[in-house]
């Protein structure tokens, strides 16, 4: 039998070691966007149980329930600037007007989805002023549930819905399948039409929106609807007033524009800084220096 220097093989060991230091040292860690599945989409139940808690006989591996939340945030059409926005933290304080029950509609909505869904009662949300939140709110409900529930919500304008419904209309005549693409109105949970009556729908539109109310009614699927006007006095058809009165709890936002409130202070802020300068000069910074197009 061979005999080994033990010594000659840990010090080739420790030569051998010492080629891949460097590379070792430079190695960093991938780092993951989420930290719970390592970005693979899908999490295991019993990553530490090889035999698994079912004996092998039925898959613990599930999709990963935080990324999915982000990809419905992502395809649901939430305007980027409210996208991370939570029911929590929507600002409540900003209002003058006892907000209370307004709160406690809001977030019960949120927080008893499947209460209200089981009795099939969406939210009409409606202000006579301006920029008094609707839209932000109705926002913040919409990503709320896509994470709480993991469920696909969509939002959209009523002209992003008749744009799309027109294309597949022409997409028919030549022979292109676009139907799909309208599905999504018809078959998310639970859909948002936003800013609806601002502007003038023709006898066409609303032969349309009648078709998508009366659908989501027939089939109990949830809207939320923000709209400037109270439900009664909506333009468009008395049959799709009488369905959205059916299946959508008129709201009253308060009557406060907080979008013009907010654009005063931004102005009176600016104002105040230009007055407090005698004389000015040139910024030293050139505006757009470096982005020039060559
Ligand atoms: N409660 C609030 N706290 C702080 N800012 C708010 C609040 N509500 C609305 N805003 C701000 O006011 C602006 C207008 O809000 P939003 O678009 O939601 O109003 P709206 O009621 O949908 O308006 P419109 O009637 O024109 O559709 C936004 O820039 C938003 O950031
Ligand atoms: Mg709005
Ligand atoms: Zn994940």
């Amino acid at each position: 039998m061979a005999k080994f220097d033990m010594a000659e093989v840990v010090e080739a060991f420790r030569r051998e070691w010492e080629k891949h230091k460097m590379q070792v040292e430079q190695y960093k860690p991938p780092v993951y966007k989420c930290q719970n599945c390592k970005d693979t989409g899908f999490l295991d139940l019993y990553p530490s149980d090889p035999r698994r808690a079912s004996g092998g006989k039925v898959g613990t591996v599930m999709y990963c329930p935080y990324c999915r939340a982000n990809t419905l945030r992502g395809i649901s059409g939430l305007i980027a600037e409210y996208r991370q926005l939570d029911i929590k933290k929507f600002p409540w304080e900003t209002y003058e007007r006892d907000v209370t029950k307004l709160k406690q509609t809001v977030e019960s909505f949120v927080y008893d989805f499947q209460r209200w869904k089981d009795e099939g009662v969406g939210l009409y949300i409606y202000s006579e002023a301006r920029g008094s939140g609707k839209t932000m709110v109705a926002n913040a409900i919409c990503g709320s549930i896509c994470t709480k529930y993991n469920i696909p919500v969509r939002f959209s304008k009523v002209e992003d819905f008749l744009d799309d419904i027109k294309k597949s209309y022409d997409g028919k005549e030549k022979g292109i399948l676009t139907g799909v693409n309208v599905r999504k109105y018809f078959d998310a949970e639970l859909l948002v039409i936003d800013d609806l009556g601002v502007s003038k729908i023709n006898d066409w539109g609303k032969d349309r929106l009648h078709e998508l109310i009366n659908e989501r009614y027939k089939t109990g699927r949830l809207c939320i609807i923000t709209s400037n006007f109270r439900p009664e006095q909506l333009p468009i058809h008395a049959p799709t007033i009488d369905r959205i009165n059916d299946m959508c709890l008129a709201i009253h936002f308060p009557e406060e524009p907080i979008r013009s409130q907010k654009t005063l202070t931004r102005k009176n802020r600016l104002m105040q800084y230009v007055r407090s300068y005698d004389t000015f000069t040139d910024c030293d910074k050139a505006p757009f220096k470096g982005e020039t197009h060559e």
